[in-house]
Formats: structure tokens, C-alpha cells, sequence
């Protein structure tokens, strides 16, 4: 059971187990500005975390502002009381960016959930950041608009977190990513500033863009409390092909193949033990030849010649046996669940405590990098099985080792922390991201210097200070 704290309760007679320092701290908050706060077991332990595995949560208070003025108190307060504050929306992340862990106050945007405005000629939406990021696209759609940016926790993730993160998923390789749609941002900053940044200009001129700052800053910058996103014309009807083969280099000669002459809305890849575990979940199976790899190429049906010459490029990567076999969507219905072949891969292995990797090199070396990176697992790992998939029109693969069931838990991270130490050195190498889009967080911290060089490390050591003198927000996050 949650129980809810307003100003006028006394926190010391209901919270017979919490800290007495810590009960004094959020009556003076609640008393200030009213602001809903939870610290029973059961919302500490929910608000504390996000879907990344491995993690311990440790909140010492949930914080539910419902006003960007709300907002303000509680950084003023965080500031007064040296209290450090986790920033969270939908808790969907993978890098445990969202995680309190060391007794922090988690604020939580998930009652600032209100779609504000809808400007039709400027193509733009503001809304509050606990949007959840389904609401956003069905309010688009039913409006004659899209917003393109799509991946399988929409139904949960929120948009204030979409853009903390600078969210990318399924169709970036046609809409791009969070950071190409945001029009404005309003943000909360460590030092309690409000900024208004950008007002939905579409060229501003005038120094430095702030805006871009915030996206991807992952909660240590400032708190997104209001988003304004510029919104797509809607496509028409999406076809989705998916075909087998047996080769690495045959996924990358797929995508320049249609790529040369078609504009790809999403291009994602799978294995055969992807697959193994996705049809577990009574998912069907494309068709009966077994691969050892599978795409998944979605296309706007632009016009019937468009479609008729995609589908001839189709027959003619058959024919030349670079694709061995293959399947295309009917319907949007067929398209959607053809989509579930990739998009359920997540839920269907997380019963195998995966350990996740989110990497990303260049498109053109997306089979060299997999085909090292594999080899290594094998030869040093034989016993773990390894799910891979991901976007690799974005250059962005997803290496999922899932927990064999004669380890311990904490002996079978122990030992993917090993692994991770080689694929980022691999990674380097490569000239590649430890993080293509899940992000830093707790995770990758310790491996950052892979990606980013100490000149820029410090650099963004230097601009926290500026926007979060205290360290108040999200303090251990991407870096120490
Ligand atoms: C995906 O592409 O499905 C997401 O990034 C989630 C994941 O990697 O598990
Ligand atoms: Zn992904």
C-alpha cells in the first residue's frame, strides 16, 4: 500500500521506521510548497529503480511535484539540505540512470502528465514531461500529425525521460533521433533557474544552444518539466519485409541494396536465438526456413510502382541467394506483427536476468565489429548464450548475455564485467559509443573514457558546475 504525505501530516507519527533527520528535512518541503511525497517500503523500492537489472534501490524518499514551481522548491530545498535528487519518468532506461541507490529523493514527473498545446500551423506539441510517449503518438495521429520517434517501451516511457536521454529506437534511420525534435524545453536547473529555452524557434542565431545541453544530460543538468516537440506529416501505409540469411556481410549488402534506391523507415536485425525466444512466447514464426540471421526493413508504400520495385529488389537478393528466404507484410496488421519478431525480443528473454550492452560503430563496420566481438565470446565464454539484435541501420547492436542457470547471480555479472572491459577496448578500436542510446547512467560510467576523451570528460565535468553547483542532481551519473 502507497501512502500519500501532504503538508498538513505529520511525518514523524507516520513514519515510525524512517530517519528522524530525514522526516524533519521533507516537512519542511511539504510545508513550503505542498508537494506529495511517498516513503512507504513499497514506493521506495518502485520509484528507486528503472529496467536495468543488477541494481540495488535505495531511495529515501519519492518526491511527486505537480507545478514547474514545485519543481523549484524542491531544488531550492535539495540545495538548503544537501539532499541529492534522481530526476524519473517512465523508469524504462537501461543504465540505471534513473536508479537512487545511495538514499537520494527521487522526483518523479509522472504527475505533470498534461498535453498542453497543440500549434497546427507550427507542427509543434507541448506538453508536460510526465507524457507518456503512447499518449504523445496517439494524440499526433488523431490530429493529423506523427511523432516518429517509437521504440517498444512507448507504453510506458515518458517523454521528459525520452529526452533526458535523447531516446533513439526503431525508426531513427529515417526521423532520427529525441535531440531532432525538440522544439523548446523547459528545465529546472541545480542552481533552481527556470530556462525557457528555444521557444519552438526553428532558427535562433543567438549563441549557445542550452536546449542541446539538456538532451541526453541524463537528470544531471537540470529537470525537464516541459517539452515542446516539432511533429511529422503521417506516413502512409508502413510494409515491413523480413528475410533470413546465413551470412553477416549479406545484412549490410540487404541494406545498401534497398538503401541505394528506397527510403528505409526502420532497418533492425536478429538472431536465430532471438528468434528461439521470441516464438517461445507463441510469436510465429516468419516462415519455415531456419536462419542464422534475420532483417526486418520497414518502407512507406509511397505508391504501387515504389512497392512493386522494393519487392523486385526482394526477388533478386533471393535469386543471387543473398537473402535465403523471406516473408512481406499484407496489412498493417501482418506489419505489426512481423514488428513482434524484433520488438518482443526484450520481454522474452528477461526471465534470463540478460546483461545488456547497447554499442554502436559505424554502419559499414556493423558485421566486422559483430563477427570479432562474437568470436571472442565464444572462444572465452563457450557456455554463455548471447542474444543479438538491434538497429543496425543506425550502426547500433544490442548484445544481450543471458544468465546461464548453474551461475550465481553476482559471479555471472562479475564475469560479464570482464567481458565488458574487452568489448570496449574492442569498441574503441572500432572508433565506436559504449552507449549508443541507452546511456550512461551507473553502468558505463567506469568505461567512458572508451568513447569520450579526457579533454571532454572535463569538459562536461566543468558544465555540470555551472548548471548544478551542488551536485544535487542525478551526483554519480555518467561520471564521479
Ligand atoms: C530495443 O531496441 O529493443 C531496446 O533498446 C531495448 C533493449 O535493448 O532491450
Ligand atoms: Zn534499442
Amino acid at each position: 500500500m502507497s501512502l500519500v504525505f501532504l503538508a498538513d501530516i505529520s511525518y514523524h507519527a507516520q513514519m515510525a521506521n524512517q530517519d528522524i533527520e530525514n522526516s524533519k528535512k521533507f516537512e519542511s518541503l511539504s510545508k513550503s510548497a505542498n508537494v506529495e511525497i511517498l516513503t512507504d517500503a513499497d514506493s521506495l523500492k518502485t520509484y528507486g529503480k528503472d529496467w536495468t537489472k543488477h541494481y540495488t534501490p535505495k531511495a529515501s524518499a519519492v518526491f511527486l511535484p505537480k507545478t514547474t514551481e514545485q519543481v523549484v522548491e524542491i531544488v531550492k530545498w535539495a540545495r538548503q539540505t544537501k539532499t541529492a535528487l534522481v530526476p524519473s519518468g517512465g523508469r524504462t532506461g537501461l543504465s540505471a540512470a534513473a536508479y537512487a541507490t545511495n538514499n537520494e529523493v527521487v522526483v518523479s514527473l509522472q504527475k505533470m502528465n498534461r498535453i498542453l498545446e497543440l500549434d497546427a500551423f507550427d507542427q509543434t506539441v507541448r506538453c508536460e514531461s510526465g507524457v507518456v510517449t503512447e499518449h504523445l503518438q496517439k494524440y499526433a495521429l488523431e490530429n493529423g500529425f506523427f511523432y516518429p520517434v517509437d521504440f517498444a517501451a512507448r507504453g510506458s516511457s515518458q517523454i521528459g525521460g525520452n529526452v533526458a536521454t535523447n531516446a533513439g529506437g526503431i525508426k531513427v534511420i529515417r526521423y532520427g533521433l529525441t535531440r531532432q525534435w525538440v522544439a523548446g524545453l523547459k528545465v529546472v536547473t541545480g542552481r533552481g533557474d527556470v530556462l525557457n529555452l528555444n521557444k519552438s524557434l526553428v532558427k535562433n542565431a543567438t549563441g549557445y544552444d542550452l536546449r542541446q545541453l539538456f538532451i541526453g544530460s541524463e537528470g544531471t543538468l537540470g529537470i525537464i518539466t516541459e517539452v515542446t516537440l516539432s511533429l511529422a506529416k503521417k506516413p502512409k501505409e508502413l510494409v515491413v519485409f523480413v528475410m533470413g540469411t546465413n551470412e553477416l556481410d549479406s545484412i549490410m549488402q540487404i541494406y545498401k541494396r534497398f538503401k541505394s534506391e528506397m527510403t528505409l523507415i526502420a532497418y533492425e536485425m536478429f538472431t536465430d536465438i532471438a528468434l528461439k525466444y521470441v516464438s517461445a512466447q507463441n510469436v510465429a514464426r516468419p516462415f519455415a526456413t531456419d536462419c542464422k540471421y534475420y532483417v526486418l526493413l520497414e518502407l512507406e508504400h509511397e505508391s504501387d510502382a515504389y512497392l512493386e520495385r522494393a519487392t523486385e529488389i526482394f526477388s533478386e537478393l533471393l535469386e543471387a541467394g543473398v537473402v535465403i528466404d523471406g516473408t512481406i507484410s499484407q496489412s498493417p496488421k501482418q506489419a505489426a506483427e512481423l514488428w513482434k519478431l524484433r520488438e518482443n525480443i526484450t520481454e522474452a528473454t528477461s526471465h534470463k536476468q540478460p546483461y545488456k550492452n547497447d554499442v554502436s560503430v559505424r554502419v559499414s563496420r556493423v558485421p566486422e565489429f559483430l563477427s570479432e566481438m562474437s568470436a571472442t565470446l565464444k572462444r572465452e565464454h563457450p557456455s554463455f548464450e548471447v542474444v543479438w539484435f538491434g538497429h543496425v541501420g543506425d550502426g547500433n547492436l544490442h548484445i544481450n548475455i543471458l544468465k546461464p542457470d548453474d551461475i550465481a547471480g553476482p559471479q555471472f555479472v562479475e564475469k560479464c564485467k570482464k567481458v565488458d572491459e574487452v568489448m570496449f577496448k574492442m569498441i574503441e578500436k572500432f572508433e565506436g559509443s559504449i552507449s549508443a542510446e541507452h546511456g550512461v547512467g551507473l553502468v558505463k560510467k567506469a568505461f567512458l573514457h572508451h568513447t569520450r576523451d579526457k579533454a571532454e570528460i572535463e569538459i562536461m565535468r566543468d558544465i555540470k558546475r555551472v548548471f548544478d553547483p551542488d551536485r544535487i542532481l542525478n551526483p554519480g551519473k555518467i561520471f564521479d
